[in-house]
């Protein structure tokens, strides 16, 4: 099978578009036939060596899916050939990626593609989605009426965050970079947008939310404790998940005297139950069309280092080029 593999952690030129072996699923796995995959920042951290852990030698790059299962192990008793699945968590601790033609992926991280949905939208929801589902329901519980800040809020996990506070009942004010992606944050069901860039964002929450946010979502790599804490609500959650070497100072006094709350995590920990709720929510939103995949463009899987380059520079480098996701086809 073709396949985007590396032989050595470095730099997105390291990916080398070639023939592999096509993988034998174990007992528990479903080989996949892949229609589409879907491009993270994780992808270029653990590429780039930046995320020391185990790789298989050659190492296919890459966590979400979606596809037609054509193959099952003896011991799968949720799907079978024929069926149309997605799934992220793959290309982690020590599991093949999937930046391939086939994958064999154990059928703990699989979820029904439903009707409607294309490979291309159920493969850019995966890890995001996943991602925002554990941050919202799981940590920070948002509740209905009540007020959510999001940083980047066109971005990769900032724009299913942004469609999923509003699909909950939330009032969402979201932060952007520019004129367009301002105008995708207010597609997407933002309520109020702040141009980071341009305008002061203590001042604008304080004429938008004067009694302060609820929950501050930072997707920021280094978060400025300072803003987020003195712009929250008593009881405000903040949830943080990006920036490994951050070690941002941070407000002691202010944070716990509101009694807020701060919650961390990494979605390729959560076990498959957790990931399983968190998938049969998205596949209702996505089937009332309450949440929709933000694709900021599709392209070859053969093209996987230039795609690489490309999120690694707007993630890493902030160059602003992406809006969304990068879906790659086989
Ligand atoms: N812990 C986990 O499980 C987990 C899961 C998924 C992702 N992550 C991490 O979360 C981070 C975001 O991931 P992603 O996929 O959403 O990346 P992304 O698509 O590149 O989005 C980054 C966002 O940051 C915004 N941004 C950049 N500079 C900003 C600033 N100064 N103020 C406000 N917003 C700013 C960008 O907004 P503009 O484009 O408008 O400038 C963009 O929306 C990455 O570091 C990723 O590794 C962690």
């Amino acid at each position: 099978m073709k396949a985007a593999f590396i032989k050595q952690t470095g730099p997105p030129e390291n990916i080398i578009w070639g023939e592999l072996p096509a993988p034998q699923p174990g007992p528990t796995h479903c080989l996949v036939k892949v229609g589409a995959v879907a491009l993270n920042p994780v992808d270029t951290y653990i590429r780039g060596g930046m995320i020391q852990m185990p790789l298989p030698s050659p190492y296919v790059v890459g966590c979400d899916l979606a596809g037609t299962v054509v193959e099952v192990g003896p011991a799968v008793t949720q799907f079978q050939p024929g069926d149309r699945v997605w799934g992220s968590n793959q290309g982690l601790l020590g599991r093949q990626g999937t930046f391939a033609e086939f994958c064999a992926v154990d059928e703990c991280w699989l979820y029904p593609t439903p009707q409607g949905v294309s490979d291309e939208e159920a493969a850019a929801i995966a890890l995001v989605g996943i991602t925002a589902h554990l941050g919202l329901v799981r940590d920070a519980q948002l509740q209905k009426g009540e007020t959510i800040l999001i940083q980047g809020g066109s971005g990769g996990v900032g724009s299913i965050v942004v469609q999923m506070a509003k699909a909950t009942g939330a009032r969402v004010i979201a932060t952007a970079g520019s004129d367009k992606k301002a105008e995708l944050c207010r597609q997407l069901g933002a309520d109020f947008v702040i141009r980071y860039q341009t305008q002061n964002l203590e001042a604008e929450l304080k004429k938008t939310a004067p009694a302060g946010v609820n929950v501050w979502w930072e997707t920021l790599r280094e978060p400025n404790f300072d803003l987020a804490v003195s712009s929250l609500a008593a009881r405000g959650r903040m949830i943080v998940m990006a920036g490994r070497e951050a070690r941002p100072p941070f407000p002691v006094g202010p944070f716990y005297v509101k009694g807020c709350s701060l919650h961390g995590f990494l979605m390729f920990m959560a076990t498959p139950e957790e990931q399983r709720d968190c998938a049969e929510d998205i596949n209702r939103w996505l089937v009332e069309g309450t949440l929709k995949a933000n694709i900021d463009r599709v392209m070859p899987l053969s093209q996987a280092a230039a795609a690489h380059r490309l999120q690694e520079e707007s993630t890493i480098g902030k160059s602003g080029a992406l809006s969304g996701k990068i879906v790659l086809k086989p």
